[in-house]
């Protein structure tokens, strides 16, 4: 099976209301993609197609970012858990110098590829599957869209993202009050209703806000 012709056989290219902005190749139903998947693939198991859905943490943060693009203008950015590479895009139109996408689903990573070149900013997106590592070192702003549904995934995320900051990356992400956010770590910077997916999350708009990781306070005399 191809990735990119899975994709673009199992999903309908369609602009997003809330970001018009970028158009993806999306799914309606979640559960029938996962199920296809699995079949095509004659593999169970497998994690949710995340890649098919623009996520409502992920949708506040690239409205957010399309809206200040100087947070991105001219930077390097890596788009965690990049999914649909929804966040990444946005970065990219946004002006971002260069965006890597770390999205560990193959299928995810051509949904990226697909995406990143109908919204024309296929040159800015990389895609990579090695979960941040690389480009997570040096990024000067690093991104997260909806990533702290799962323990395992947020305990990870987490420390990543907190040791970005403390190295002086700036960091962002997009949550709707999922479970394992780190609240008292990061600073709302807005907030906005999302649209969302009746299967997914029971109700067809989300409150949902980004946030900044705080920075570690410079040590006195700095
Ligand atoms: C709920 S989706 C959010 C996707 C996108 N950011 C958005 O907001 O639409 C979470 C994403 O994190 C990815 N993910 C899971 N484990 C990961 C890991 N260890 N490193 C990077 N990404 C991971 C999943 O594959 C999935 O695409």
């Amino acid at each position: 099976m191809r990735a990119a012709h899975f994709v673009r056989s199992a999903t309908r290219l369609a602009r997003l209301s809330f970001v018009p902005e970028i158009s993806l190749y999306q799914v309606d139903d979640i559960y029938a993609l996962w199920a296809r998947t699995e079949r095509e693939l004659g593999r169970a198991g497998l994690p949710p197609p995340f890649w098919g859905v623009a996520w409502p943490g992920g949708l506040a943060l690239a409205r957010y970012l399309l809206d200040h693009p100087a947070l991105v203008t001219g930077r390097t950015v890596l788009d965690f858990g990049a999914g649909s590479g929804l966040v990444g895009i946005a970065a990219a139109k946004a002006g971002a110098a260069s965006v890597m996408t770390s999205e560990p689903d193959p299928l995810g990573r051509a949904a990226i590829a697909l995406n990143a070149a109908i919204n024309g900013v296929a040159a800015a997106v990389c895609v990579d599957g090695a979960y941040g590592g690389a480009a997570g070192i040096t990024a000067e702003v690093v991104l997260a869209g909806d990533v702290w549904y799962e323990r395992d995934l947020a305990e990870h995320v987490s420390g990543y993202l907190a040791d970005a900051a403390a190295r002086g990356a700036r960091v962002l992400t997009g949550d709707i009050g999922r479970r394992y956010f780190p609240r008292g770590r990061y600073q709302c910077l807005a907030s906005y209703e999302v649209p969302a997916s009746l299967d997914l999350e029971g109700t067809q708009a989300l409150h949902a806000s980004v946030w900044q990781a705080n920075r570690a306070c410079p040590a006195s005399g700095d």
